[in-house]
């Protein structure tokens, strides 16, 4: 019949329509299983559409991205909640604290092309059923606690072209891995063993750090019973050599060093002859300046021969003086400052930093001010009360230089560089754990710093307190830098950053109060307990809402949790550990009137530091001074 078509059709029409909306449902219900398993608090999902959620892409009526970075997701993810989100093309829920084995039902997400799984802790072997997903494309479960062995069905990933499997337990041999767009691979760091597979020995060496595999490019040894490249043929290994032979070729070594040495000292002294050294002879210094991460990168020296010295034409200078402060001797001045070898250290919020080194030896940082619209009398008068300002836990400003184009601060040079590079600097190779007991040393040197400034007068603050401007002298007493710097600047608009050191009051970077110090500093205390970094503290690399996801952690009671895990073997001092933290919570309190004031701080430091020594008692045995 004619009038049941209609209807008929409608129906039809209408099943069609549902056809794709079971799916996003169904959506909705994995993302609200995934919140309940690992994001109570930390997700604030309550819209009617997944689509809304934040960090949720959805194209063609289903969820196809889900990025949570640093989201202060923690515990385990069931099975059967991931693998429910099946047009998933991006998963990324790096930089959290998942723990647990990786649910094997994530081999139903057969879109995913990218999963970034980073920075958590996962624990277990890879799962089998991963390797069934033919379009992944960038693979990176570096930084967990993955174990058992690499499976060779990684090859099943044709179009891989990213394998960050670095900082993990994995052990075994590696497979014969052949994927043809393979560009990005990294097994750092995990307890492999054997030879590297031929298909992968064109990859740099810096891939195969900290593990036990040979064969592979220029560090790693060659295999045993493999003939290495360029070495004379194979009997002498077999003999063995005679006691002879190991003599000449020692006394040839110690000839060919000689000469080397000899030649390296040659060129050396023409380099200084010329007012300068050589670029890389400067470029294994560590940095002093505020900026340093940004050092690490930017290791330009100025061209000594052409212009030795900061790049401040000398024209300008002529005539001109240094203005010191305090009663320290004044063995350089202006024209020596400009002839000294200087190197970059950073460029931060205010300007370059340089290590220079004085024609005398002595050794200074010296920071080229950017243009900044104030007049000669106020940067003065501001520049007076900065110099005026002398505390053991302040890098002490010895000098400045104020003309009409050029302004020059002259530093104390602080050898073991800042805190950000101690802390995120070398996580890897080589590196020396920072213990328990430098890393609260330097909390209370650095709020001691504070504290003095903040003593000066009820308005000063420091007004930029983060871990590239905590500096390090050779003991490892730690010193706070670029006090006041806020306060000679131009008006900037602050960018819109909800997250990083800044107090979420501040408008103004020029107007800092006291208070909003006392936020960074629970920033950076949360800095040093989570080893993690900030958000916008490091370039080019993601860092975390700190107070967040640390608040997101405690609430859940997993406190332990949000250790650096190079702490963790300090069992015994937990207890300090988690006062600590507490005093950091408090300190990034979101109201100003709720934050404890400098002094409390440095009161609250002390007493933890005097519990955790009579706790440790003879664990004494572990000290950085070697960093
Ligand atoms: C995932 O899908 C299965 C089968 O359809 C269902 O039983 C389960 O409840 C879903 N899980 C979630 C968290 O929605
Ligand atoms: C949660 O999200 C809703 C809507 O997106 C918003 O109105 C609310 O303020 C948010 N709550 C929190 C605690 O962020
Ligand atoms: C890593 O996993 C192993 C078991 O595979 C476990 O014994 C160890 O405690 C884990 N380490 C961390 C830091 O979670
Ligand atoms: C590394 O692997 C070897 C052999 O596979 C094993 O004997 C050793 O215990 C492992 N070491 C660690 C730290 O897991
Ligand atoms: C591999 O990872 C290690 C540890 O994170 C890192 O030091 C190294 O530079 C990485 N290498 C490459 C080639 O990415």
């Amino acid at each position: 019949m004619g009038s049941r078509h209609l209807p008929m059709l409608l129906l039809l029409l209408l099943l069609l329509a549902e056809g794709g909306a079971p799916d996003l449902s169904a959506d909705r219900s994995a993302l609200l299983g995934l919140r309940a398993a690992v994001g109570r608090y930390a997700l604030n999902w309550t819209a009617a559409s997944p689509c809304s959620f934040a960090g949720v892409t959805c194209e063609s009526g289903r969820v196809t991205v889900l990025r949570l970075p640093g989201a202060g997701l923690i515990g385990r993810i069931p099975a059967g909640v991931l693998g429910n989100l099946t047009a998933l093309h991006t998963l990324s829920l790096r930089f959290n604290a998942l723990a647990g084995p990786l649910p094997a039902d994530v081999s139903s997400l057969s879109q995913l092309r990218n999963l970034y799984l980073q920075s958590n802790k996962f624990s277990g072997e890879i799962p089998d059923s991963l390797f069934s997903l033919q379009n992944l494309v960038r693979l990176n479960l570096a930084d967990n606690n993955f174990s058992g062995e690499i499976s060779p069905r990684v090859s099943r990933l044709t179009r891989l072209g990213t394998l960050y499997l670095e900082r993990n337990s994995l052990s075994g041999e590696i497979p014969a891995i052949d994927l043809p767009d393979l560009a990005q691979f990294n097994v750092s760091f995990n307890n492999l063993t054997g030879p590297v597979p031929a298909k992968l020995r064109s990859m740099p060496a810096g891939s195969f750090l900290g593990t036990g595999l040979c064969g592979g490019s220029a560090p790693l040894g060659p295999c045993p019973g493999e003939i290495p490249p360029g070495a004379p043929e194979a009997p002498a290994k077999k003999r063995g050599l005679s006691g002879g032979a190991v003599a000449g070729i020692a006394i040839g070594a110690a000839v060919a060093f000689l000469i080397l040495l000899v030649i390296v000292v040659l060129l050396c002294r023409r380099g200084k002859a010329r007012g300068g050294r050589s670029a890389d002879v400067a470029a294994v210094e560590r940095a002093p300046g505020s900026e340093s991460e940004v050092a690490l990168t930017d290791k330009r020296v100025v061209d000594a021969a052409a212009e030795p010295g900061l790049p401040v034409p000398a024209a300008a200078a002529a005539g001109k003086r240094l203005v010191f402060f305090g009663a320290g001797p004044r063995v350089y001045d202006l024209e020596d400052l400009l002839r000294a070898s200087a190197e970059v250290l950073g460029k931060g919020t205010f300007g370059t930093a340089y290590k220079a080194v004085l024609e005398n030896g002595s050794v200074v940082a010296v920071k080229r001010l950017k243009e900044a619209s104030i007049t000669e009398g106020e940067f003065r008068e501001k520049i007076a009360a900065i110099g005026a300002m002398s505390h053991k836990n302040l890098v002490g400003l010895r000098a400045y230089y104020y003309s009409k184009d050029e302004r020059l601060l002259v530093y104390e040079y602080m050898p073991m560089g800042s805190l950000s590079s101690l802390l995120h600097g070398n996580r890897g190779a080589g590196r020396t754990p920072l213990n328990w007991d430098t890393r609260s040393s330097i909390a209370l040197d650095a709020a001691r710093g504070i504290e003095y400034i903040h003593s000066t007068s009820p308005a000063a603050s420091h007004g930029n307190i983060k871990s590239s401007n905590i500096l390090l002298d050779r003991s490892y007493e730690a010193r706070v830098s670029d006090h006041g710097l806020a306060t000679l600047a131009s008006p900037t608009p602050i960018p819109n950053r909800v997250a990083g050191y800044r107090a979420p009051e501040v408008t103004d970077v020029r107007k800092v109060s006291q208070k909003a110090d006392v936020y960074s500093f629970g920033v950076l205390l949360l800095e040093l307990l989570t080893g993690k970094a900030p958000a916008q503290a490091l370039l080019n690399e993601e860092g975390v809402d700190l107070p967040r996801w640390v608040q997101s952690v405690v609430k859940e009671e997993w406190t332990s949790e949000v250790f650096d895990l190079e702490l963790l073997r300090y069992q015994n001092v937990e207890e300090e550990m988690v006062q600590l933290l507490q005093l950091a919570i408090d300190c990034a309190a979101q109201y100003p009137d709720r934050r404890p004031s400098m002094s409390e701080v440095v009161g609250r430091i002390e007493e933890i530091r005097q519990s955790s020594m009579l706790a440790s008692g003879d664990e004494k045995e572990e000290q950085t001074g070697s960093v």
